[in-house]
């Protein structure tokens, strides 16, 4: 390729990114605004992708805003959304607030990267000394598929060893591979992991997009196949 092609290219992709930044700014949650447990609907609140305040967030705008903000496709993410907003407490049942998701043993489980358990009584708010445990496996600049095990494999011992009524079945250890299926998704290169480190301390540490890092969304869409194979390579790495 061309040094002008190149510098084109990159022109065209700073400009996207300022974009996003301009229309999607990142702004801090309210004391009246809600979020629940996952990093990533918050970060989709603190951005405006969903409502700021966290409340009232129906099934197909949450559908949406996922494809719109990070590409994952709608058939993919319908099912976890319908089942999230069986949380729902807005009295509609296509709609729930982020703070419904911290239910526990719906989609909310034991043995979180980032939260503690509901035993210890906070199962939804960001927890930097336990998610320092996790992110002290984060030790390259990309996170493969191995590492993001380990350090999944060792949070849930931690939790298992700290919390005397530690529930975790079937249901949970499928939600939490997941969950780190998800952002390596995310974040990283197709199927094969390695999501920038410095992008996924960012989601967990101050659940924002990581636009001023680089981040750009994907042009390829992220599907069910792609997270299901993610899960599979975690579980295995494990
Ligand atoms: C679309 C992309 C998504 C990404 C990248 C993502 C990412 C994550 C991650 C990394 C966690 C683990 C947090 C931790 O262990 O501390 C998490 C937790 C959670 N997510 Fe999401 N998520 C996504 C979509 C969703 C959707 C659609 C729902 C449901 C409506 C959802 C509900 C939850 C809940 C309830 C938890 C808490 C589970 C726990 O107890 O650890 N997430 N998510």
């Amino acid at each position: 390729m061309q040094v002008t092609t190149l510098l084109s290219l990159a022109a065209v992709v700073t400009t996207a990114i300022a974009g996003v930044v301009d229309t999607h700014p990142w702004k801090a949650p309210t004391k009246n605004d809600r979020r629940g447990p996952c990093p990533m609907l918050n970060s989709l609140a603190n951005h405006g992708f969903i409502a700021r305040s966290g409340k009232d967030i129906s099934i197909d705008q949450l559908v949406n805003a996922i494809e719109e903000a990070i590409n994952i496709s709608p058939n993919s993410t319908r099912p976890v959304v319908e089942f999230g907003a069986t949380t729902s407490t807005t009295g509609n049942p296509n709609t729930f607030h982020l703070s419904d998701l911290n239910k526990h043993g719906v989609i909310e489980h034991d043995g979180s990267l980032s939260r503690n358990d509901l035993y210890f009584g906070d199962n939804h708010s960001f927890n930097s000394r336990i998610y320092d445990t996790v992110a002290k496996f984060f030790t390259k600049s990309t996170i493969s598929i191995e590492t993001a095990a380990r350090a999944r494999k060792a949070r849930l011992a931690a939790a298992a060893a700290a919390n005397p009524q530690f529930q975790y079945g079937e249901q949970e250890e499928t939600v939490s591979l997941f969950e780190t299926a998800l952002y390596l998704a995310t974040f990283g290169t197709g199927t094969q992991g390695n999501a920038p480190t410095k992008y996924v301390n960012i989601l967990f540490r101050e659940e924002r997009l990581p636009y001023k890092e680089g981040y750009c969304k994907p042009t390829r869409v992220i599907s069910n196949d792609d997270i299901v194979e993610l899960a599979d390579k975690v579980r295995a790495a494990a």
